[in-house]
């Protein structure tokens, strides 16, 4: 493929040839970000509470810190809530997981399910 020609179609003709390598470049830092911070940030909405919101900001911290040991992570919408409930109920021993700890982490991964919207 002629990438000098891909280059030069997209990016504006007024750049620099270095302008260009620099917009590469931080095309592609992007894009290895995005994927670090795939799991999404729990924000304030109107569908959720705000102890809602704490119990999910607490659910993905619990995540990251206890279920990536032995696997990468799922990401939440990979499962409907239905599989997370059956998922989560086999991994808490394993991940030696108290109650608590247990329904934070369900609150996190199934929140963003568009089928339990509208249930809270
Ligand atoms: C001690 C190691 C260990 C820990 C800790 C652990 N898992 Fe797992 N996990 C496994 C193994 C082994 C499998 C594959 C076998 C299975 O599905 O039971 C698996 C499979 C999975 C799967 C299905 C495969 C996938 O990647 O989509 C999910 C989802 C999952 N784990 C989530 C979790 C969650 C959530 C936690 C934290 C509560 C967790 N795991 C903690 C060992 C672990």
């Amino acid at each position: 493929m002629n990438l000098k020609k891909f280059n030069s179609d997209y990016f504006s003709p007024m750049l620099s040839k270095n302008r260009k390598q620099i917009g590469l470049v931080t095309l592609l830092a992007g894009l290895v970000l995005a994927c670090g911070t795939a799991l999404y940030v729990p924000r304030e909405s109107a569908l959720i509470s705000k102890g809602e919101l704490k119990e999910m900001q607490g659910g993905r911290a619990v995540y990251i810190s206890k279920c990536g040991s032995c696997h990468s992570l799922a990401l939440p919408e990979k499962y409907s809530a239905q599989e997370w409930k059956a998922l989560v109920g086999r991994m808490a021993p394993k991940a030696h997981l108290t109650s608590q700890e247990e329904a934070e982490i369900l609150k996190y991964v199934t929140k963003n399910d568009s089928s339990l919207l509208g249930n809270h």
